[in-house]
């Protein structure tokens, strides 16, 4: 009797009927059975034949699914037709599954139910299907951070309850479809808030036909496409507009008046296209915070006297306009202003700024004007004034004024602080968290793509912004123990960027609930940030830390189980040990569905083009043109890759461009590795890439231009100037900054694998950074904290454990340092006629002597007769650094702090450079309320995701 009830009771457990409410309906199992055949990497618990009861990430209505929600999952594969059969969904969300390829299946237009669909951040490719427009329903339409190409379907303006349309960052060409005749087109978008579609490749006029005052829009966002034509006058209808990006494109003509008409239009971007006439009087647009022009063909013109009425104006940026004349001493009385970028202009006479009080002025930047005076009676604390290339830095003795010397902006190291604790060290790829604990963290970047304020130095913005992630997470009860946020800084497209990292509370890691989850709220935007960020998108990295989450179905049962039994100890352990059987039975289906081949990039990358953020394609063509088609002239390098050339956009921004040579040009797999890594690393002593060309059978990496060459060909004297004591030092320091970021704030963590002078760049101010990054490798791949590879390097500088025993570690790239350490101050090559440095260093090596008995070896051109303070302990530090085992040789951070020590030791500021400089400041708002203040993205348009809520 007992026997059979025990045998009834696990029959039970392993069908979980316990829990079962309505099975799943044939149909849609079948379809969800389908898909699977065309994805990796899905939940554990897709197994079963109940997906409604069973599987997680899934929501039904009944027995039809309604929700699939598996951001950030780590899918793979591609998205076949039998989505099509899912007849009641009402929710998509695959986003951020970077290895999520191929196209949207036409089939996704029977998806007659359908009113969310969000692919942001995954590796779709091929056009949209026009079958799109068969979706009636949808209202989020977000295909953002893909690789779709060809023409945006005209179908698209059949979506008549549509209200978030998001296209941008793909390839999308040709023009923006119109409506005519029965033709659809976005015209028909009246319900429309967002048309988000920055950085593509769309081309021809804007169609006036675009715009009508039966427009509800409220950011209009065709920044960095190839658009002609001129800006119609349309747009001045749109009278809900509060954002205008119209910049980076090639149009020309005069900016239509009509559009002063915009009184709720808080932040214009024009700049960077071919516009002229000259502005008209904009006195009207009453709300303008941020107005951008810059880099317009506009005829000489004064400058507008209307500009001092802007009441709300803050940040105003005016480069290369034409502008000439003397500047109105009362613009600079506007209450909020805050930044005035006039760079490149034909301004003349005195500037005079006047003499308020409580003014929130922070930077006006004139360089390169024609300006003979200026009268700052009053306000030189918290103005920064730039003005050299004007007359008034030409006369003798002003050079050495502050105003007329060179600054560039500092990177910003801002990260959230630690909640009153210290972090410990963490095992590999674990990171503190803000309460100092070690777990796997969901990272990614927030990408806001118009804030109103520029001080990217001011914390409270942080503050605030994780404040309210903070609540958002809590309020959808995701399973976050706290959120970090750092870096911000502005890319080339004058988005604010900000790295954000997640943490998982009560475990190390999150399971795919959990990512899913908080990508969700992230791609959907229920997530709204204070007002001040304004329209944003976020993008996620790959998580791959899911570890064996346990089965949320199963743990119940354990609790009805312990609860309903009692009694009979016997009977109690027969059935853990049934529960147990099934426990392992489903662990080993699981094991089966983790041995799924892994569907990287190298399989799809054959054909597929990377596409990333922050990281712009070029096309041959723009390259071929910049430089000159390659001339010698603009040949700026070679290595054994090929040649490095120097080259000058449009814009008039100079930029180095890496062209591989045919016979060592890498993998598309390894081309689109460096790009991805490229691309995610951002910090002022690293040289960061500006984008990329993969064309014509060409590989090129176009990277910031750094004016001052190698430390290389300074060290040998080929750049004619010389260094001194302190500034070797902070040459050091900059470069160990650089790698200790690369080791322990990238994420992943990368090791640089070929650290030499070579690859030490020095700029104007001969700030120290860090440059190619070509033979590195992430450790995303590794369990453990080495990476067995064949060994790459140069000789000299190559660490002799890593090339015994081929296991790479971060403490390779300190054994390559301290080579470079001690090249800093002999200005010797590592290897010179048979003779190794490090070996000759430790030789020659007395610390009894004056110079550690060094002096025959050192470069004489150090000044060795005045004295070098702290240069024994540089020394030991240089020693430490190629100690023969890595586990002697310090982490790059405590390399850093010890350069730091010595700096403050020779009497030198280590953070002078940054703190001296304030070009970030751009704006400085004070919430003067923006574009989403008055946006409703109300709860009825966007259907909440049931999966979210239920958590
Ligand atoms: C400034 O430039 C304007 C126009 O180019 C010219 O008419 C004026 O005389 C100049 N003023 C001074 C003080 O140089
Ligand atoms: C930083 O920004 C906040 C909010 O806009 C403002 O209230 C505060 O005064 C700013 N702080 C500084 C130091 O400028």
């Amino acid at each position: 009797m007992m026997g059979r009830t025990i045998l009834v009771f696990l029959l039970l457990v392993c069908n979980y009927s316990l829990v079962a409410v309505a099975e799943t309906a044939t149909e849609d199992l079948t379809a969800l059975k389908s898909l699977m055949d065309t994805w990796q990497n899905t939940p554990p618990t897709w197994v079963g034949s109940d997906p409604c009861n069973d599987w997680d990430e899934i929501k039904c209505n009944g027995s039809h699914v309604i929700s699939i929600s598996l951001s950030s999952t780590g899918l793979a594969g591609q998205l076949s037709g039998d989505i099509g059969s899912l007849s009641e969904l009402q929710t998509l969300d695959l986003s951020y599954n970077k290895d999520l390829t191929g196209p949207l299946p036409q089939a996704i237009g029977n998806l007659k139910k359908l009113s969310t669909l969000i692919v942001v951040g995954c590796g779709f490719n091929g056009p949209i299907p026009e079958e799109i427009g068969n979706l009636q329903e949808l209202v989020y339409l977000s295909l953002n951070s893909n690789k779709f190409v060809g023409q945006i379907p005209a179908s698209i303006g059949n979506l008549s309850k549509l209200y978030w349309l998001d296209l941008a960052d793909n390839q999308f060409e040709g023009p923006i479809p119109v409506s005519s005749g029965s033709k659809p087109g976005l015209d028909l978008l009246h319900h429309a808030k967002h048309f988000h579609c920055g950085n593509n490749k769309l081309s021809g006029p804007i169609p006036p036909k675009l715009f009508s005052s039966e427009m509800t829009l409220i950011h209009v966002l065709f920044e960095s496409n190839q658009l002609t034509g001129s800006i119609p006058s349309t747009l001045g209808l749109v009278q809900s507009l509060e954002v205008v990006r119209l910049d980076s494109n090639f149009l020309s003509g005069p900016v239509p008046p009509k559009i002063s008409s915009l009184e709720k239009v808080q932040e214009m971007y024009l700049s960077n296209n071919k516009l002229s006439g000259s502005l008209p009087n904009l006195a009207g647009m009453s709300v303008l915070s941020t107005m951008d022009i810059s880099n317009n063909s506009f005829d000489a013109w004064d400058f507008p006297p209307w500009l001092s009425t802007m009441k709300s104006l803050t940040t105003l940026k005016m480069e290369s306009t034409q502008l000439q004349g003397q500047i109105s001493p009362s613009f600079f009385s506007l209450p909020n202003l805050q930044t005035v970028s006039l760079k490149h202009n034909e301004l003349n006479g005195t500037l005079d700024i006047g003499t308020t009080d409580g003014s929130q002025l922070r930077l006006i930047d004139l360089q390169d004007n024609k300006i003979n005076k200026l009268d700052q009676s009053g306000r030189v604390s918290q103005v920064k004034i730039m003005l050299k290339g004007n007359l008034v830095c030409e006369e003798t003795g002003m050079a050495s004024e502050n105003y007329c010397s060179d600054s560039q902006p500092s990177d910003n190291q801002y990260r959230t602080p630690f909640n009153n604790c210290e972090p410990g060290a963490c095992s590999a790829e674990q990171l503190p968290s803000p309460n100092c604990q070690c777990s796997y963290p969901y990272t990614g970047t927030l990408n806001f793509r118009a804030p109103s304020f520029s001080d990217l130095e001011n914390s409270t913005h942080y503050a605030t912004l994780h404040d309210s992630l903070m609540q958002s997470f809590e309020f959808h009860d995701l399973p976050v123990d706290s959120v970090s946020l750092s870096h911000p800084v502005k890319d080339s497209n004058q988005y604010l960027v900000l790295s954000l990292q997640v943490f998982p509370s009560n475990q190390d890691r999150f399971n795919r609930t959990g990512t899913s989850g908080i990508g969700f709220l992230l791609s959907n935007q229920t997530f709204k940030p204070p007002k001040e960020f304004g329209p944003f998108y976020f993008n996620a990295d790959r998580y791959g830390h899911f570890g064996s989450a346990k089965h949320s179905k199963s743990a119940n049962i354990g609790i009805i189980i312990g609860a309903t039994v009692g009694g009979s100890i016997l009977l109690v352990l027969l059935i853990l040990a049934g529960v147990y059987a099934c426990f392992q039975k489903k662990r080993a289906e699981r094991a089966i569905e983790h041995n799924n081949p892994f569907r990287r990039w190298d399989s799809e990358t054959s054909s597929g083009v990377p596409q990333l953020k922050g990281a712009r394609q070029f096309s041959f063509v723009e390259i071929k043109k910049c430089t000159t088609n390659f001339s010698q002239a603009n040949e700026i390098g070679t290595g054994g890759y090929g040649k490095v050339y120097k080259g000058t956009l449009p814009n008039g921004q100079i930029i180095a461009i890496k062209r591989a040579l045919k016979e060592s040009m890498q993998g598309a797999f390894e081309f689109k590795a460096e790009i991805e890594l490229l691309s995610r690393v951002h910090h002022k002593n690293l040289v960061s890439l500006l984008g990329f060309c993969f064309e014509k059978g060409e590989q090129m990496l176009v990277y910031e231009y750094v004016p001052r060459g190698s430390l290389k060909d300074t060290l040998s004297g080929k750049s004619g100037f010389k260094l001194d004591w302190i500034r070797r030092l902070k040459i050091a320091l900059g470069a160990a900054r650089g790698l200790a970021y690369l080791h322990e704030h990238a994420n992943p963590p990368i090791i640089h694998r070929d650290i030499k002078s070579n690859n030490i760049l020095l700029d104007e101010r001969l700030n120290a950074k860090v440059a190619d990054f070509g033979l590195s490798k992430s450790m995303v791949d590794t369990e453990k904290d080495h990476i067995t590879t064949q060994v790459k390097g140069t000789m000299g500088y190559l660490d002799p454990e890593y090339y015994m025993s081929q296991q790479l570690t971060e403490k390779s790239d300190v054994y390559g340092f301290g080579v470079l350490l001690l090249e800093l101050i002999t200005a010797r090559k590592p290897i010179e006629r048979g003779k190794y440095i490090v070996k000759e260093i430790k030789n020659a090596l007395d610390k009894k002597r004056d110079l550690c008995g060094l002096y025959e070896l050192l470069d004489p051109t150090m000044d060795l007769g005045s004295t070098l303070i702290g240069f024994e302990k540089y020394v030991n530090l240089a020693m430490m650094c190629v100690e023969e085992s890595g586990a002697d040789r310090p982490a790059m951070s405590n390399v850093v702090k010890e350069i730091e020590n010595l700096l403050l030791l020779a009497g030198a500021n280590p953070n002078a450079e940054s703190a001296s400089t304030s070009a970030s400041y751009e704006d400085f708002s004070k919430g003067s309320g923006h574009p989403y203040s008055n946006e409703s993205l109300d709860a009825g348009a966007v259907p909440p995701n049931p999966k979210i809520e239920s958590m």
